[in-house]
């Protein structure tokens, strides 16, 4: 019986984009002048364990961004924190500009493209004290932030991501309001975002903008929108349209006339006529409690795709999965590259994938989330691969991304 050859990789350019993500809030460590520093320490107890010192990352950069290269990639998106850059109202620390710009150029010392994120969800304590994103000023102080970027952002820099998940920072604005007023929050699916803050987040981001293109015209500035993959039952399809606008698609209509634009996904959820629906009994969960669908990466790229247009370039960065069992990794990328790879296979105009995470960090409250491709240990900061990481760095070495199953 003659066999059928096994359909061949899909070879990726040079200019697209293979690395890993992070943020500095997760890694550093002592991020002491923030507002989340502060959340964590506060008697609401929201939250149930520090930060502390992370994975030390301020310090041993060097030695993440070696492991990033030696294992094969060529990108590495991580954020530089605006509570050490703008320590006061005003206050430039250029000890932190220039921290920053030595991860900028050690990571181009290495063979990798930095792409890097003014503001991943923390804010500087004096910031947050003002009223946060609901400040009368707070768009004109976050551009007057991204101007004062310029030294880390001079050159070698291509992409900038201004702000991590729009869309999330707006829900967990209305999240701390409902438990300031005692109110429940709901059992499945996502909060209301708060409306205003959306709306300056949307200012924000194009102040911003306008900013960094400032400081470099040929900065490809965009940013990244957490994309549930939501799913319609038969007859839904209008309940999640509805849903779905204010918590996703305001965000990537805003981004339109981007660069480009960051899909974010690692699960997806179901929508029936009365709304999301719970996780399905049975279902194999992570360890975020998310259920286990590698899919969610294929209907977030077509589902952004049909409302940034053709022309906006999606970028994957953020896409991954939190387990202490490395082979449901390998199994998740197997099943989320399969679906970056049918996309390509269909003409979407995707740019680059980024891996999250580069190590195991602090997840917002909780060391216990493991999403690294890289374990730490807690107490030695010592750094070991997991197989997953070798696997996937390899695709950055051959540019041979595997066929769609
Ligand atoms: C995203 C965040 C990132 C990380 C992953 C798991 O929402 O951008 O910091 O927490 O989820």
């Amino acid at each position: 019986m003659p066999t059928t050859p096994p359909p061949s990789p899909i070879t990726l350019p040079d200019t697209f984009l293979w690395g890993t993500s992070t943020s500095a809030h997760q890694i550093e460590g002592n991020n002491t002048n923030s507002d989340w520093w502060r959340l964590e320490r506060s008697a609401a107890g929201l939250i149930q364990e520090p930060s502390g010192d992370a994975a030390d990352s301020y310090h041993r950069w060097p030695e993440d961004m070696d492991l990033l290269a030696d294992l094969g990639f060529t990108d590495y998106r991580f954020s530089i924190e605006w509570a050490r850059i703008e320590p006061a109202p005003g206050e430039y620390s250029r000890a932190a500009l220039a921290h920053y710009r030595r991860m900028v150029e050690g990571a181009l010392e290495r063979g990798l493209r930095p792409m890097v994120t003014l503001h991943h969800f923390t804010l500087p304590h004096w910031f947050a004290e003002r009223g946060g994103w609901r400040a009368p000023d707070a768009v004109d102080l976050f551009a007057r932030y991204a101007q004062a970027c310029a030294p880390v952002l001079t050159s070698g820099v291509r992409h900038v991501c201004t702000i991590n998940e729009p869309n999330m920072v707006a829900v967990m604005v209305a999240a701390m309001d409902a438990v300031q007023d005692g109110e429940a929050f709901p059992h499945t699916g996502l909060p209301l975002p708060d409306e205003k803050t959306s709306h300056t987040l949307i200012a924000a981001h194009r102040a911003a903008t306008a900013a960094v293109k400032k400081i470099d015209g040929d900065i490809l500035t965009g940013w990244t929108v957490a994309n549930q993959a939501y799913l319609a039952e038969p007859g839904a399809q209008e309940t999640a349209d509805a849903y779905r606008h204010p918590r996703e698609d305001l965000f990537l209509e805003a981004a339109r006339h981007d660069d480009w634009i960051g899909v974010q996904a690692y699960t997806s959820t179901r929508i029936g006529p009365e709304g999301p629906l719970p996780v399905p009994d049975g279902a194999e969960r992570t360890l975020t409690g998310w259920e286990f669908r590698p899919e969610a990466l294929g209907i977030a790229l077509r589902h952004t795709a049909e409302v940034v247009g053709p022309t906006v370039q999606m970028i994957v960065t953020e896409n991954g999965i939190a387990t202490d069992d490395d082979s449901r990794r390998t199994a998740y990328l197997a099943g989320a590259l399969g679906a970056l790879a049918a996309a390509i296979d269909d003409g979407l105009n995707i740019g680059g994938y980024l891996h999250w995470s580069l190590l195991d960090n602090y997840e917002w409250g909780s060391y216990r989330p493991t999403f690294g491709l890289i374990a730490v240990d807690k107490d030695t900061f010592t750094r070991t691969p997991k197989p997953s990481a070798a696997a996937l760095g390899a695709i950055g070495r051959t540019r041979l991304l595997p066929a769609a199953p």
